[in-house]
This record gives C-alpha cells, sequence and structure tokens, in this order.
C-alpha cells in the first residue's frame, strides 16, 4: 500500500494539472473560472501567458474569491449575459468518480460552479490524485440552501439518510455564508448509491438552492474530461474511454 501524500506532494500535483488545463484553451475564447486551490493556479498560470502575449482571452469568474484572482492575474472579466456561452470552463473537485460524475462545493462555490459549468461547450476539472475515487461519497456533500429554510432542510437531509448534517461555520456561532449570502450545509451520506437520484430528491427540497454532486443528465454538469496528476503523470479520464497518459512539460 503506497504512502498517503504529503500536502506539498498534492500542491505540485495541483500546479501540474493547472498548467496542463493551458493546452485546452486558445485565443480569443471565453473561459470560465473555477474556484478553489487548484482552479488558483491554473487562474495565475493563464494569468502568466496573457502577461506573455501568447493568449488573449476573456474570463467569468464563479465567485468572488476567482474575480479577485483573476484580476490580479491581469485577465479581463466579462459578466453573464444572455446567448453567452463560455468555450471551455476549467474547475477543480473534491471527488471525481470513473464517470467523471463529481462532488464539487468544498469551498462553497457550488452554485456559481455548476452555472459556469453549463454554460460552457466543454467542461474540464483538474485535480490532483487524492480526488480520484471508485464511488463518491466519502467527502462530505455540500447542499446550498436559504437561510431561512436551513433548520427543515437538516431535518429533510436526516431522513434523506445523512446522519449528521451541520451547517458549515465561519467560525462558532457564525455560519459561513457563500457568495448568494446562503448557508452550505455538509451531509454526510457514506458511499452515494445513485447520485442521480440523491441529487433529484435534494432539488425537490424547499429551501435547497443547487447541492454539489454535478452528474451527467439531460443538462450535463458532469465534466467532458478531466486531468489526474498521479504524482509522476498525468491521466486524461472521458467516460467510458480508458484512461489515457499526458506527458507534460515543466517550465
Ligand atoms: C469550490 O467550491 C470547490 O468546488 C472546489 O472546486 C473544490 O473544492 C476543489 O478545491 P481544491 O482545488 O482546493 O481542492
Amino acid at each position: 500500500m503506497s504512502l498517503p501524500k504529503t500536502h506539498e506532494q498534492l500542491e505540485r500535483e495541483k500546479q501540474i494539472v493547472a498548467q496542463a488545463a493551458l493546452g485546452w484553451v486558445r485565443t480569443g475564447m471565453t473561459v470560465g473560472l473555477g474556484t478553489g486551490t487548484t482552479a488558483r493556479y491554473f487562474i495565475g498560470f493563464l494569468g502568466e501567458q496573457v502577461h506573455r502575449g501568447t493568449l488573449q482571452v476573456t474570463a467569468v469568474a464563479s465567485s468572488r474569491d476567482s474575480e479577485e484572482a483573476a484580476r490580479q492575474a491581469g485577465l479581463t472579466l466579462t459578466e453573464p449575459r444572455r446567448g453567452l456561452r463560455l468555450d471551455v470552463t476549467i474547475d477543480g473537485a473534491d471527488e471525481i468518480a470513473p464517470d467523471l460524475s463529481l462532488i464539487k462545493g468544498g469551498g462553497g462555490a457550488l452554485l456559481r460552479e455548476k452555472v459556469l459549468a453549463q454554460a460552457a461547450r466543454y467542461f474540464l476539472v483538474i485535480g490532483d490524485s487524492s480526488k480520484r475515487v471508485q464511488r463518491l461519497g466519502a467527502f462530505p456533500l455540500p447542499v446550498e440552501v436559504i437561510p431561512f429554510a436551513a433548520p427543515w432542510v437538516l431535518d429533510r437531509l436526516q431522513s434523506l439518510g445523512a446522519p449528521d448534517p451541520a451547517v458549515r461555520m465561519e467560525r462558532p456561532g457564525e455560519p459561513y455564508l457563500t457568495d448568494q449570502r446562503n448557508y452550505i450545509i455538509d451531509c454526510h451520506f457514506g458511499v452515494i448509491e445513485n447520485p442521480a437520484a440523491l441529487g433529484a430528491r435534494l432539488k425537490e427540497i424547499p429551501g435547497v438552492v443547487e447541492h454539489g454532486l454535478f452528474l451527467p443528465g439531460a443538462i450535463p454538469d458532469r465534466a467532458e474530461a478531466a486531468l489526474v496528476c498521479t504524482g509522476v503523470d498525468i491521466m486524461v479520464l472521458r467516460p467510458g474511454v480508458p484512461a489515457a497518459g499526458l506527458s507534460y512539460l515543466q517550465d
């Protein structure tokens, strides 16, 4: 059995996949920017390319954090508007299953992340090796709720099989607020046998705004591809296709 990776090793893996994701970006594209540490590396690398003049892009950010990171990186940002299709959205994930269904929202930005995933022609997920799982559910599933409904949503989540749903806290006595000023409830469902069924049940609960399951479906928010760093190589994962290696060049 291999030893768990160190924080430094995982950070390096995030940087490697974030750099590799630049291969999915071309001049003239409108790019959806995810949220989280991996997405932040990507934003930085994208900014470097723009600064060097090797890429010209417009970006839409999935959170205030990413908006700030994009500004610092010198990226040109645009706002959502009718008819706008993003060429590609590039984002991290908390769990990546073999069919590229995902758990996202560990960073609290799942709602806008899902909006940008669906607004894109191509959704690329990037992650370190710790994100790859056989089945979703070890990572607590985040559910975004309006604060007024939170007590009843907690009851409903418990009855759906999460024994200890908990409102995420910023600090003791102060709930974490999303960019929409909603709460996040983190749920330990254990192994999620049927993510589509659970996702549908969650969306039926009044007060639930969105959940962190990103899944195939009529309007899929599952990724088209995922780049996962194994430490020595990058694997390109696509649903229904054997994983392939991607050799990478380091600066
Ligand atoms: C943000 O809300 C999340 O969906 C992140 O994309 C996810 O948690 C991955 O974050 P890291 O890249 O920091 O692991």
